[in-house]
């Protein structure tokens, strides 16, 4: 995944400023290297910067212009190099163009294009586009010579083109996310919406198969395969600019992590009448499979416990692992993809499956506009509102609450779930606080230097130990293994020594007492038990207490782990939002 924006009659003619400054705001896309591309004013060379590294405190000395390209790249094809970061131009330099995807069929057409003498600088797959583009543009309009070269390329792709001649912005879209953005007589393209909300809520989300061009008169909108205009119908987003903003906090991943006070609660004011559609289905089939990755597949864990509760065995299965059963799916299938982005590549080709076998596709997503979207026959957006760091947080838990709800409308009890998730919220409001920062806080110093770490939970506390360990790992690099409470004494208890750092996740309920003869094991072990609960134990060394919410409760235990990830990786000196390796969603298989 990388991200992509663009601008064009820009307002104070700085285009590349203003690009840079979008970037920043869509670095969680990609983050080791960066570049832009720009008309200078009164100029007809293209000029260019790029860098490897971040672009948190990045400046550029690009000159002024109004119209301007830039990209973060997460390096797919080609090392982390200033020659494979975007834009990639043409041979006359008068093309330039950014990509988010692969194109899998690259080799093949470099290898034509070698023929016909084009030069290429980079090891990218993305080079081919520009050249390709070129190539075309010798005997037709550059609108045409784009879309015909996008037609080429085999794979997900989205595509912007920066043409000097025209001064024209041309992107295509086919499985990457491509939004435009409508100011009064300023034009954005973006990868997604936070790098232009600043000037605008208007926005059109491509659909695949669109194209876009944008001039400074205006936007228009095309079909990719027969060249054809078609209506471009914006839609105002109720964002606001602070939503993609720190406001304050260190980083976006404690900021997330402290909204969750409303974002929880606010799922019960929304997706009504959504919800009963969903609900209705799922009463008369009964045939409910979960599906999703990451973070979103702990969450499909957990909701599982929540069908159970209403009568309902809900299947679940990792996305990348869902093929040998998708032939399982039928009519009477309600298939439930959950997803922050609503782009991953594994959710998405598990949702066509099931679609193409005739299942009724539920998309559980937070971010707008997207993919899964589209190809759902029905969509519970949860409204956390934009989600910046890549380690995931308010998503999973607005999420988790839409599911809690939709099991106890199938159960009949949606009042009731309603009632319980307005209490968490003002509960959360009381707890999620500086005291509790600064408990977890003296936790993170006190086991910082710990190398491995061990946790256990049962029931409803399995899924939130496997999440807990989740945001240690992403965010503070620390190996931290999840167990179901009953696997210990089938091998995993030979781990435990002197030391050992041991959580266990529980709650005040039916199986609290075997998770605490599980934590009496470990601890005879040796084991430096951790308990996060809603009670104290003799079995703990110490514990983060959380309030008890019945079965909510492994809300607040999750929580505990999203603060002890941020306040670890703080410690050891990573970088929360944008740790190693990783990028927001991954729209590659
Ligand atoms: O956008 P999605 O929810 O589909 O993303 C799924 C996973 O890639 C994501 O949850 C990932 O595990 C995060 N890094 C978790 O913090």
């Amino acid at each position: 995944m990388c991200g992509i924006f663009a601008v064009v009659n820009d307002k104070h003619n700085s285009s590349a400023q203003t690009v840079l400054e979008g970037l920043k705001k869509l670095e969680y896309r990609g983050y080791d290297s960066w570049g832009i591309a720009m008309k200078p004013k009164g100029g007809q060379v293209l000029q260019v910067e790029k860098h490897i590294g971040k672009i948190g405190q990045a400046s550029t000395s690009l000159p002024a212009g109004s119209i301007a390209i830039g990209h973060t790249r997460w390096a797919t094809h080609g090392g982390v190099t200033d020659t494979n970061a975007h834009p990639h131009l043409d041979c006359t330099k008068q093309i330039a163009v950014l990509h988010n995807g692969i194109v899998e069929n690259y080799q093949e057409l470099k290898a034509k294009l070698l023929t016909q003498g084009h030069v290429f600088i980079s090891e990218t797959d993305t080079e081919v586009i520009a050249h390709l583009i070129e190539e075309k543009q010798k005997t037709a309009k550059i609108e045409t010579a784009v879309f015909e070269t996008f037609k080429e390329l085999a794979g997900s792709n989205a595509i912007a083109v920066l043409d000097s001649k025209t001064e024209s912005v041309i992107a295509c879209r086919n499985g990457s996310p491509l939004v435009v953005g409508m100011g009064k007589d300023d034009y954005y393209l973006a990868s997604d919406v936070p790098a232009f909300l600043k000037f605008t809520n208007a926005v059109h989300f491509l659909l695949d198969g669109e194209a876009v061009i944008l001039t400074k008169t205006g936007v228009s909108l095309h079909d990719v395969e027969t060249h054809e205009k078609k209506n471009l119908v914006t839609q105002h987003l109720d964002w606001k600019v602070e939503d993609a903003e720190k406001g304050g906090f260190p980083h976006f991943l404690l900021k997330e992590i402290m909204e969750q006070k409303k974002t929880i609660p606010k799922t019960s004011q929304i997706n009504g009448e959504e919800l009963k559609k969903v609900a209705d289905k799922i009463k008369i089939h009964k045939k409910v499979v979960m599906v999703a990755c990451g973070t979103a597949f702990y969450c499909a864990l957990a909701a599982k416990y929540f069908f159970a509760q209403s009568g309902v065995q809900a299947q679940t299965y990792p996305a990348y692992e869902f093929l040998p059963f998708a032939k399982f799916c039928d009519k009477d299938t309600v298939f439930i993809a959950i997803s922050q982005s609503g782009e991953t590549a594994d959710t998405l080709i598990a949702a066509r499956n099931a679609k193409k076998a005739g299942a009724y596709v539920v998309a559980v997503i937070n971010a707008r506009g997207s993919t899964l979207e589209r190809l759902a026959d029905s969509t519970l957006l949860v409204g956390a509102g934009p989600e910046i760091a890549v380690v995931s947080t308010k998503a999973f838990t607005s999420q988790l609450a839409t599911l809690y709800l939709l099991a106890h409308d199938v159960g009949g009890n949606i009042v009731t779930a309603q009632k319980n998730l307005k209490h968490l919220g003002q509960v959360l409001e009381g707890w999620l606080n500086q005291t509790l920062l600064d408990k977890v806080i003296a936790l993170a110093k006190n086991i910082l230097s710990h190398e491995d770490m061990y946790l256990i939970g049962k029931h409803l506390n399995y899924p939130s130990t496997l999440e807990f360990a989740l945001k240690i790992k992403e965010a503070s690099y620390i190996h931290a293994e999840p167990f179901a409470a009953g696997e210990l004494k089938h091998g995993v208890i030979s781990l435990i020594q002197k030391g050992t750092i041991c959580f266990v996740l529980a709650g005040n309920d039916e199986v609290k007492n075997e998770v605490l003869s599980s934590a009496a094991e470990l601890r005879a072990r040796g084991g430096y038990i951790i308990g996060i609960a809603p009670f104290q134990a003799t079995e703990f060394d110490t514990t983060i207490q959380t309030p008890d919410v019945g079965d909510l409760t492994l809300f607040p235990n999750v929580i505990v782990g999203q603060l002890l990830g941020y306040f670890l990786g703080v410690g050891r000196g990573t970088d929360p939002d944008k740790p190693r390796n990783l990028a927001k969603s991954v729209t590659v298989k």
